[in-house]
This record gives C-alpha cells, sequence and structure tokens, in this order.
C-alpha cells in the first residue's frame, strides 16, 4: 500500500486521515435526510437549473438581479475564473505583496533563506508562516498590523531535511516560531506598503510565549501541568486561524486545530472520552514538537492540551503585555471571533466551531461595555450559547450552565463540546468565520462544506442528517447561513434565518448542487471559508476550497475572493488567487482605499512559485490591494 505522505495533503485531507469519524451509517438517518430534504425542497424552495432558493431576501433579489431593474453596488467588473499562478483583480485594481513568510522584522534578522527555510533564531524575528486572520490599528497616525500565523507546510519549513521531516531541536524551535501571531508596523513609503523594520511595536507572539489563562477555566485542576502547578499561565499559542478586534483596541487570534501537535510516547496510554472528542491521538501531524518539549506528549502532561484551544486577547499597542487566554469563550475549533455590541451594552461574540458535525456559539458578556470605560476584562465574564436551528426559519439560543449541562462553569469553558452535545445543539456544516453586518441587525457564517453529513455522526456521535441550514448530504459546495436576532437584539434568545447563498456549480449540475439562484456559471465557487464585512455593507467571501478546476468543481479554477450584497443577494467575483492556496483575513486602511489579506499556503501540493516566481519556494503573503486611482475599493 502506498505511504501517504503528509505534506502531499491539503490541511483537510490530513484531518480525515488522521482522524476519521465512525463509520457509522444508520437507516433510520438516511430516512430522515430524504424526508427532511423533501420538507426542505417543498417548504417554498424553487428547484432546477441554477435555481435552489430559499428566504425571502434572496428570492427577492434574484427576480431584481434577472430584471436588471436594481442598479448594483458593487464598483468593480467581475474576475472571471482562473488557474494561473498568479493573483488576478478587476480592471483598474492593482495588487502587491506587504510582508511574507520569513520576512525580517528588524534589522539585525538575516534575509530570508529559501533553500533551508531559516533556523529558530531566524525565524523568532521574522514574520511567520501561513497568515491567515488580520486586524489593523490606527495608532498617533501609524499602522500596526496584527497577523495570524496558522500553520506550516513541513516540505518548506524544513527545506534543510530530508523530505521536511523535522528531526533537531532547532527545527522545533523554528516551527514554533512560525505560529502564532505576528505584530509588524506598517508603512506606505516610496508608493510601496511593507513592514517598519524595528518599530516598537514590532513583536512574534509564538508556541512558546507565556500568557495568562483567565476566567472559569483558571486555576482548575483540568489546567495544571507540571511546568504549572497553579493552572493560570499557559505556554503559546498555535493554529491561530481567523481572528477579532475589540472596540477597547485589542487583537483576538482563535486557536483552531491545536490537537495536531500533540502525540504520545506511550503507545499504550488511554486517551480519555473528551482527548477523542477533540482530536487527540498518539500521533501528531507531522509536527513533532514532543521530540523536545514534554509539554506535547500526552501520555506526559496530559493536561496540556486542556490549554488550548481557546480565544486569546492581545494588547498590540503594549509589547510588554501578556496575552490572556479567555477560557469564557469556550475550547473548541475557533475559527474566528465576531465581536459585536448589542444594543442594551453587552458585549457579543460569535464563534464557529469549524469540524465537522461540529456547532454554533454565542457569548454575551456579564458586564456591559461603557464607551470610554474601563473594558479590558469584558471577555472574562459571560454566558455561552449555542445554536439550535430550526426547519421553520426560526432558531434559538441554548445557554450552557450548570442547570441545563450538569457540568461546572469551569468545565463548560473546558469541555464545551460535550456541553453543546448534552443541550442538543445542531449539527453544522463546518462553520467557519461568522460576520455581523455593521450597518444592520444580522449576521452571517460561511458552512464551508461536509462532506459526511447525512453520512457519519460527529466526533461525539451526535446525528448529523441534512437539515434546511444544512440542506445537502455529502456536502461538497458549503453554504452561507445569515441570522437575523429578534427585536434587533443581538443578546435575544430567539432569531430568524435563511441561507444567503448555497454554492454549487450549474454549469455541471442541475440539482441541488447547481446551488441557490444568486449563483451562475460566471460568478460560481465553493467551499465559503473566510467572511468580512466591509463599511458600506458589502460582505466579501473567501474560499478554501477543492481547486481542482475538474469533475464537480469544472471552471470554478483556484481559490477565491467575491463580494456579496446582502441587500439583493449579488454575488460577483473579486479576485482569484495563486495555485494551491486560500485567500482569507481581511482589513482595511481607515479610508478603505487599500484592502489587506492573507494568501495563504500556495503550492501546498508543490505547484506553486508564487510570490517570487522562477523555481523559487512558494510564500504564504499578505498582499495589499488597491484602485489605481485611489478611490475607495469595492
Ligand atoms: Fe483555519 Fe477553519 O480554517
Ligand atoms: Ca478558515
Ligand atoms: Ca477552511
Amino acid at each position: 500500500m502506498k505511504t501517504v505522505q503528509k505534506h502531499d495533503l491539503s490541511f483537510d485531507e490530513l484531518d480525515e486521515l488522521v482522524r476519521p469519524a465512525p463509520e457509522v451509517v444508520e437507516f433510520e438517518e438516511v430516512s430522515n435526510k430524504m424526508v427532511s430534504r423533501r420538507g426542505f425542497l417543498g417548504g417554498g424552495v424553487a428547484v432546477g437549473a441554477g435555481a435552489f432558493v430559499m428566504g425571502s431576501t434572496t428570492l427577492a433579489a434574484s427576480k431584481a438581479l434577472a430584471a436588471g431593474s436594481e442598479e448594483s453596488r458593487l464598483a468593480f467588473k467581475m474576475v472571471k475564473a482562473n488557474a494561473l499562478d498568479t493573483v488576478t483583480v478587476p480592471e483598474g485594481y492593482k495588487w502587491e505583496v506587504l510582508a511574507s513568510w520569513g520576512e525580517p522584522m528588524f534589522s539585525s534578522t538575516p534575509d530570508f533563506n529559501g533553500a533551508t527555510g531559516g533556523t529558530g533564531a531566524s525565524q523568532e524575528a521574522a514574520f511567520g508562516d501561513h497568515c491567515d486572520g488580520m486586524a489593523l490599528f490606527a495608532h498617533h497616525g501609524r499602522q500596526i498590523l496584527c497577523v495570524n500565523n496558522e500553520y506550516t507546510n513541513l516540505k518548506t519549513l524544513h527545506a534543510n531535511r530530508t523530505d521536511g521531516v523535522p528531526t533537531t531541536a532547532d527545527d522545533i524551535r523554528k516551527s514554533k516560531a512560525a505560529h502564532g501571531v505576528s505584530i509588524v508596523e506598517i508603512a506606505h513609503k516610496n508608493n510601496q506598503w511593507g513592514i517598519v523594520k524595528d518599530s516598537e511595536f514590532n513583536r512574534r507572539i509564538t508556541a512558546d510565549t507565556e500568557m495568562d489563562i483567565t476566567g472559569p477555566a483558571r486555576g482548575h485542576k483540568l489546567m495544571r501541568t507540571s511546568s504549572d502547578s497553579k493552572g493560570v499561565v499557559a505556554k503559546g499559542t498555535w493554529n491561530n486561524c481567523g481572528n477579532g478586534q475589540t472596540p477597547w483596541g485589542t487583537y483576538l487570534t482563535c486557536e483552531e486545530n491545536f490537537n495536531g501537535y500533540f502525540s504520545s510516547s506511550d503507545e499504550n496510554f488511554s486517551l480519555t472520552p473528551e482527548m477523542k472528542r477533540y482530536g487527540i491521538s498518539h500521533k501528531d501531524w507531522g509536527y513533532k514538537w514532543a521530540m523536545s518539549d514534554s509539554r506535547f506528549d500526552v501520555s506526559k502532561e496530559p493536561n496540556e492540551p486542556n490549554r488550548a484551544g481557546y480565544i486569546v486577547e492581545i494588547d498590540p499597542l503594549d509589547p510588554k503585555a501578556r496575552p490572556k487566554k479567555r477560557t469564557a469563550l469556550g475550547r473548541f475549533k475557533h475559527e474566528n471571533a465576531e465581536l459585536t455590541i448589542a444594543s442594551n451594552g453587552h458585549v457579543v461574540v460569535y464563534l464557529g466551531d469549524d469540524e465537522r458535525g461540529e456547532f454554533l456559539y454565542r457569548f454575551v458578556s456579564k458586564h456591559k461595555y461603557l464607551a470610554g470605560g474601563n473594558n479590558r476584562d469584558l471577555l472574562e465574564e459571560g454566558t455561552l450559547y449555542v445554536a439550535k436551528f430550526h426547519d421553520n426559519n426560526r432558531g434559538e439560543w441554548l445557554a450552557l450552565t450548570p442547570k441545563t449541562t450538569g457540568m461546572t462553569e469551569a468545565e463548560i469553558s473546558i469541555h464545551t463540546r460535550i456541553a453543546a452535545s448534552k443541550v442538543g445543539a445542531t449539527t453544522m456544516d463546518r462553520p467557519e468565520w461568522v460576520a455581523s453586518n455593521p450597518n444592520k441587525v444580522e449576521v452571517f457564517c460561511a458552512l464551508t462544506n461536509n462532506k459526511n453529513r447525512g453520512v457519519k455522526p460527529n466526533a461525539g456521535g451526535d446525528a448529523t442528517p441534512a437539515s434546511e441550514p444544512n440542506p445537502r448530504v455529502e456536502n461538497n459546495f458549503g453554504q452561507i447561513v445569515r441570522w437575523t436576532p429578534m427585536n434587533e437584539d443581538h443578546t435575544s434568545s430567539d432569531f430568524k434565518w435563511n441561507l444567503f447563498v448555497l454554492a454549487g456549480n450549474p454549469a455541471v449540475y442541475d440539482d441541488a448542487n447547481a446551488g441557490s439562484q444568486n449563483v451562475n456559471q460566471d460568478n460560481m465557487f465553493n467551499s465559503p471559508d473566510g467572511l468580512k464585512f466591509d463599511s458600506k455593507g458589502l460582505l466579501w467571501i473567501q474560499t478554501d476550497g477543492n481547486y481542482s478546476n475538474a469533475k464537480g468543481f469544472e471552471g470554478q479554477g483556484n481559490n477565491q475572493m467575491l463580494v456579496g450584497d446582502p441587500e439583493t443577494g449579488e454575488i460577483r467575483r473579486f479576485l482569484v488567487e495563486p495555485k494551491e492556496c486560500e485567500i482569507t483575513g481581511a482589513a482595511w486602511n481607515t479610508e478603505r482605499t487599500t484592502m489587506f489579506i492573507s494568501v495563504q499556503h500556495p503550492g501546498e501540493k508543490g505547484d506553486s512559485h508564487w510570490p517570487d516566481g522562477g523555481q523559487s519556494v512558494p510564500r504564504s503573503s499578505v498582499i495589499a490591494i488597491s484602485r489605481e486611482d485611489s478611490a475607495v475599493i469595492g
């Protein structure tokens, strides 16, 4: 049997290989799915070629678009799909690289070395790998960019080793330093964006940076380890995916696939059900961190995984401030943290757990936000809720409390997935980014895809029958769900919902896989992931999906970024990315004349030399996009 090399797989494929969901297909589940599907199709939903629409807004939009009767709010000409190894933007737009993996942040940092991937010391003073979520902070005319560095490609990071296998302690030091968060001052000088080397704000936060554990889990026995007997100080953050930003000036970084870094030196070590629910196994995903750091050996430090999987709050303007793990926002595979202030002053944070059949969450702070007041610890205390979607376009938030779950507050914070299963939350098609409309009380979440929908339960054994918000079995294309809190109150326990778009391929399919009516052969895509609103109220949609451009995905080309108008349902492709990467993260300068996005893992399977070209090693990079005429973007 051919041995599958881990670095030849995409992150998603690797996840499935290492931790497949249980193989269970129950007839009852299958028949439920069929009934549910019929109910969905019958519920006022148009079916047919390119017509699979639900929700009054989408329906109205489609009519308006078809009739050409509404003027579009999207001020650019759509880019065609392609499979080129470059970035393609609309006519009248331009792009440039702002910062790439390995780029020096200080004048003493050695130049990037693509032949070796650098050293531990060079990486600790350089821009991290696999850039993802980001936020830009304006400070007295200066601009400080916080960027997540989610994970690494073993072959490129460890180019100094045979087949990318980390071998020495310095390889592990480099790997840990390539993860985390890069905080850099940036400037537009000589008509070019770049890092301001040696800025006092430049800082690397890595898998070894000390951070305070705050909230209900602080000090709990499940958080104690041999190096931290009190369970109050964690070391490091890694697999930082999406992000959030607070109105009190802090950055939120979100720990996603933290499990893939743990392994067990004792092959007989018995994994607890809680460990299994979070994907901890005897084998890591090739990072080998346990080789030189026993924290990552679960047979030696069984509580260490309990200290990862959180939202971490960082003050970007104080390089000495210790980051804070906010356990009140729960522990799961956090995608992003979309923060909004409810009309009654409470802080609301929407949170997705990106795993097949896992859940969508909401945090409501105990205390209220006060403009200009002391808001620094509002994320320390509050209540977590999990979403229950009903098939009548209504939904509710179920509180996770000791009363509803039979668990203590600390246990709810640490084993949040288990608490959510207990209250009967709706299993979702991999909740990725959540985005809240700044101009209206409505929220969107990208449900990227779920090939296990209707096929296998989630890792906790919860059934995953097709349901209206997750309507397609073996869902390869994904959808975006929108909900409107009742009474325009983000803290309300009830909401109405509909699907903003069902992605698909109307060139290949004439069934539900054709997608909703606002998807056509010109704008089609698969696997929506990143979502972010701009100040105009346009929804930017970034994909992380199948870029084979073949079979069911023929004509869709590389991953891409699109813009959607929530008012009309219109969606236009704005950008096509280089080969074998995903687009993720977004930030704008204050004037919204420049947009920053992450181009992550170009050439993850070996077929890209972006951005440097020739035979160079591909490098994840943040790019800056602007208009030739310097006008507002979008
Ligand atoms: Fe890091 Fe779910 O994407
Ligand atoms: Ca993502
Ligand atoms: Ca994704």
